[in-house]
């Protein structure tokens, strides 16, 4: 019963000439040429509305890559009752069957229709082309396979049965609809936060992020291509203010899978609250949330391992990934040694548009993005308790550039070390290395959140002593290694305390959660 292992999808690389290479230039010229239409997709039927919204790359205002026509309230009805209606056949399909659509669509991902989900996730969400292969095409065709196989574990765990008593388990879906709430940040999430709780036999009303229609729709193609059935996913672009409180107050809600902000999750929580009384069973809420994740050294640190930790960690993708190193805790005498190349090495850093296979940075998502940080940025610079020492500008005339930036602040509760920022802003404050336990207590307790987090040591007891006081302060904790760019399979995703509810992305917890059993005990 239970499927074999799979390897994790090999990384390619888009060395200049090669062939790999030419197709993604050939797909981002040819998105830019074209203008795509999306639809809302309910059932299987596009249907387009007169409410529609231009999609544009985040790095280059005068390209508009197409648009979306956003679903209104009567659409998100039709979605609900076509997703009861498509329910029960998908539940009762047999497993594999279901399996083998996700497999078919990795198997298409790795194939054919890698180079287009890569450039699409890197012109309409700005990411370079590593940043891209790593999470639109690996990531996604991981999930889609780790899915499966932890899926057929599940089903595989039985309990004990007698020579007068038969013992089942079924893992039956969940009764009712699950609504699926990605972010823009990873095209992976997209199409995994629909496609976990589908296998399991639910079907999903799926609405993108706003800023990720163009990446997920293509999502959404790639599994119908692979065979998934009509209105198994419901496809609902639009406004999260309008959809959300309408799917909410379904009484036939089933679940919500979301990973965004703590202001959504949590307004999520509160209309589930108010309308509590009239679901049909309590809704699953899995969420991932918010992060001030962090980078700590203990004087024995690796000072090159620890500049590369923070450089990948703190601005790769813009610091728009929720694990973004976003502040570190490094010791006076080890400073001293890191300073002055940590600061070359942010400065060098290129920055421009995803066409150049060059640039490093690209832009920030959105207008809301570049506002939110420039002003994080220029409070440190007009502040006493702050300085910029690398970075600090930013322009937004052709897209929304910011530059790499490193805040050194004068205390461990300065804004911009307690706030999340989620753009490229890295702030650093300095200790005493004779106060390493209580600057370990003091980054425990200066952040609400507890998603990702790393200590950098070459000494074991200091390296257990990290372990043992940062608890609660990351759910997935790097000794050595950048606190970003989880693998499936290998580090299962999620943090608890503000950051969500821990049920890690890609693994079997998050796979329980789509699953009602039912328990039956047959005497002989
Ligand atoms: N899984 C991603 C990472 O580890 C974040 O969502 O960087």
């Amino acid at each position: 019963l239970g499927l074999e292992r799979p390897d994790n999808e090999p990384i390619y690389n888009y060395e200049p000439g090669s062939k790999r290479r030419k197709e993604v230039k050939r797909q981002l010229k040819k998105m830019k040429e074209e203008f795509l239409e999306i639809p809302v997709v309910i059932g299987g039927k596009e249907i387009k509305t007169d409410n529609t919204a231009e999609i544009k790359c985040p790095h280059d205002h005068s390209t508009v890559l197409g648009q979306y026509h956003k679903a209104d309230e009567e659409l998100v009805q039709q979605a609900i009752e076509n997703s009861m209606e498509a329910k029960a056949e998908w539940a009762s399909m047999d497993w594999e069957d279901r399996v083998a659509i996700f497999d078919r669509a990795a198997a298409l991902l790795a194939g054919p229709w890698r180079a287009k989900i890569n450039a699409a996730t890197m012109l309409a969400q700005s990411k370079n082309i590593f940043q891209a292969e790593i999470d639109a095409a690996c990531e996604l065709i991981d999930f889609f396979r780790f899915n499966n196989y932890y899926l057929s574990q599940i089903y595989q765990d039985q309990p004990a049965s007698s020579e007068t008593e038969i013992n089942k388990m079924e893992y039956r879906p969940l009764e009712g609809f699950v609504f699926a709430v990605p972010p823009f940040n990873f095209t992976s999430i997209g199409g995994n936060l629909p496609s976990a709780p589908a296998v399991c036999g639910n079907t999903v009303l799926w609405k993108p992020a706003s800023t990720a229609v163009y990446s997920n729709y293509l999502i959404f193609k790639l599994l119908e291509e692979a065979g998934l059935p009509a209105g198994v996913i419901n496809f609902i672009p639009g406004s999260g203010r309008e959809i959300g409180p309408e799917v909410i107050a379904d009484s036939r809600l089933a679940g919500i899978h979301f990973t965004g902000s703590t202001a959504t999750f949590q307004y999520m929580w509160e209309e589930v609250g108010r309308n509590i009384k009239n679901y049909d069973s309590y809704p699953r809420i899995v969420g991932e949330t918010g992060g001030k994740d962090f980078v700590f050294a203990h004087k024995s640190a690796d000072p090159e391992a620890l500049i590369t930790a923070l450089v990948r960690g703190a601005f790769e993708y813009q610091g728009q990934k929720c694990s973004a190193a976003s502040r570190a805790y490094i010791p006076h005498e080890l400073w001293d040694e890191i300073s002055e190349d940590l600061i070359q090495q942010v400065e060098d850093l290129k920055v421009g548009p995803v066409e150049d296979f060059t640039n490093f940075i690209n832009a920030v998502i959105d207008h809301k993005a570049f506002k939110d940080i420039t002003e994080y940025i220029d409070h440190a610079r007009e502040s006493a308790d702050a300085k910029i020492l690398a970075g600090g500008e930013y322009d937004d005339s052709n897209g929304f550039y910011i530059d790499p930036t490193i805040v050194l602040a004068e205390e461990p509760d300065y804004k911009t070390m307690v706030e999340e920022i989620f753009g490229p802003v890295l702030t650093i404050y300095l200790y005493d290395s004779e106060e390493y336990e209580e600057t370990l207590k003091l980054c425990d307790n200066t952040s609400p959140y507890g998603l990702t987090g790393a200590i950098f040591s070459k000494d074991r007891e200091a390296t257990v002593k990290a372990r043992e006081t940062l608890v609660q302060a990351a759910g997935n904790f790097y000794i050595n290694d950048k606190p970003t760019g989880a693998v499936v399979g290998r580090q299962p995703f999620g943090g608890a305390r503000a950051s969500g509810t821990n049920d890690k992305a890609g693994s079997k917890l998050n796979l329980y959660r789509w699953i009602s059993p039912r328990t039956i005990k047959e005497n002989l």
